[in-house]
């Protein structure tokens, strides 16, 4: 399943809208994402920090957790902006990548702001996640 460019211009336009609310006061790196299922429906997420630094939540897996747990499993695409990027584009953590790979399928677009022109970056899951460690089908 593919998404339009407006789709995704919009997708990291909501993300970025989702930045506002990130709880970044440790690291002060705002993130948001957003997160579109198969049926439609967009769920966003911010980075959630905690004193105890190691217990932090990312953006993308906030997004991905409110989705499953209101009943989505299917997805079309995800989003993630920061308000900086300090090496190029701010893509997904490991950990992020590896709970992504467990629902949004290997060609799924990752969108991304491009630092060297401002536009959109995309990338698949199985781009950032090469074979990736994961049930031969899902669950
Ligand atoms: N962070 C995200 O939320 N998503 C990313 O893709 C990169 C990193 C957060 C985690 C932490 O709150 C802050 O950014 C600095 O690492």
């Amino acid at each position: 399943m593919s998404i339009s460019a407006e789709q995704t211009q919009s997708l990291l336009n909501a993300a970025q809208a989702a930045a506002e609310n990130a709880y970044a006061p440790y690291s002060d790196f705002p993130v948001g994402a957003a997160l579109l299922t198969a049926s439609g429906a967009l769920f966003t997420g911010v980075n959630v920090e905690n004193a105890s630094f190691g217990l932090t939540l990312c953006a993308e897996r906030t997004a991905l957790v409110k989705a499953v747990s209101e009943g989505h499993r299917d997805f079309q695409a995800i989003a993630v902006w920061a308000s900086r990027r300090p090496h190029g584009s701010v893509t997904p953590c490991g950990a992020c990548r590896q709970v992504l790979a467990e629902f949004l399928s290997p060609h799924t677009p990752v969108v991304m702001t491009d630092e060297s022109n401002g536009q959109l970056r995309i990338l698949t899951v199985t781009e950032l996640l090469p074979e990736a460690f994961g049930p031969a089908v899902r669950p």
